[in-house]
C-alpha cells in the first residue's frame, strides 16, 4: 500500500512537472506570436481624396503606367469610348489624339453645349480635372462618368491617352524641389564632381598620351 502511494504520488508530481514544461513552453510559443502592434492597422491613403495634398501631376505622370492606363481606360471607360485611330464614335467621341487637341475635338459628333463652347485645349491638367470631376470640370457635360478619385489611376489613364498619338512632354515635377530646398547646394557639389571628373579625364589622356610617346621611343 505505501508503495503504491509513492508510485501515485510520483506520478503525480512528475505529471505536474510536465505540465508546467508544456505550460511555459506555450506562453513562449504565444508570446513569439503576439502582434507587436495589438488591433488592425488602418491605412490612410492620401491619394483617394484626390485632393491637393498628393504628389503633384508632374511626379505622378512621371510614375504612371501606359499598360495599366490601357486597362483602366478599357474597364471604365470602353463602353462609351473607342481608343483607336479613326474609331467608331460611341456615346461619347472617339478619344485617338485627344490631349492636346482642343476641347470637343471631333468634328461632327454631337457634343453637349458645356463642352462645345469651352475654350482651350486638353492640357494635362485640363484633362486631369475632367476626368476627376467631369461635372466641375463643364457644368452640364453629358458624359455620364462620376469621375475618377484615385490619382494613381487617373495619370495612369492620362499617360495612356498621351500614348495615343499625342505625346506631350511631360510637365515638370514639382515636388522634386519643393522637397529639396538645398537644390543649388546639390548642383553645386555636382558641378564640383564634374570638374573632378574632368580633370581626372584629362589627366587619364595625358598619361595615355606619355605611355604612346614613351612607345614611340
Ligand atoms: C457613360 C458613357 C461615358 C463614359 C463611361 C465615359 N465617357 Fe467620356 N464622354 C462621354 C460623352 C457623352 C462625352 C461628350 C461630353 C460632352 O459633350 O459634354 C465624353 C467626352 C469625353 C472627352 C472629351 C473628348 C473631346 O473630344 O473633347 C474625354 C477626353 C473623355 N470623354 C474621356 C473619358 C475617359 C478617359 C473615360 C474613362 C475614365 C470616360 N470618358 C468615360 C461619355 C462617357
Amino acid at each position: 500500500m505505501e508503495d503504491r502511494f509513492n508510485t501515485i504520488a510520483g506520478w503525480v508530481l512528475f505529471s505536474g512537472i510536465i505540465a508546467l514544461g508544456l505550460s511555459s513552453i506555450f506562453m513562449r510559443v504565444f508570446d513569439t506570436h503576439r502582434p507587436e502592434a495589438m488591433g488592425y492597422p488602418v491605412e490612410v491613403v492620401g491619394g483617394e481624396e484626390g485632393g491637393d495634398s498628393g504628389p503633384d501631376l508632374g511626379t505622378l505622370l512621371a510614375a504612371a503606367s501606359v499598360e495599366n492606363g490601357a486597362q483602366q481606360a478599357a474597364a471604365r471607360c470602353g463602353t462609351c469610348h473607342t481608343f483607336d485611330q479613326g474609331g467608331a464614335q460611341g456615346q461619347g467621341p472617339n478619344l485617338y489624339a485627344t490631349m492636346g487637341d482642343t476641347f470637343a475635338h471631333v468634328a461632327g459628333f454631337g457634343y453637349s453645349d458645356a463642352l462645345a463652347s469651352k475654350e482651350g485645349n486638353w492640357t494635362w491638367e485640363a484633362m486631369d480635372a475632367w476626368l476627376l470631376n467631369p461635372r466641375q470640370f463643364a457644368p452640364g457635360t453629358s458624359m455620364g462618368f462620376a469621375g475618377l478619385k484615385n490619382d494613381e489611376q487617373r495619370a495612369d489613364i492620362l499617360v495612356y491617352l498621351n500614348s495615343l498619338g499625342s505625346n506631350l512632354p511631360l510637365p515638370e515635377q514639382k515636388t522634386a524641389e519643393e522637397a529639396a530646398p538645398e537644390g543649388e547646394e546639390g548642383a553645386e557639389v555636382a558641378a564640383e564632381e564634374a570638374d573632378a571628373d574632368e580633370a581626372a579625364e584629362a589627366e587619364a589622356t595625358e598619361d595615355a598620351a606619355a605611355e604612346e610617346n614613351e612607345g614611340g621611343a
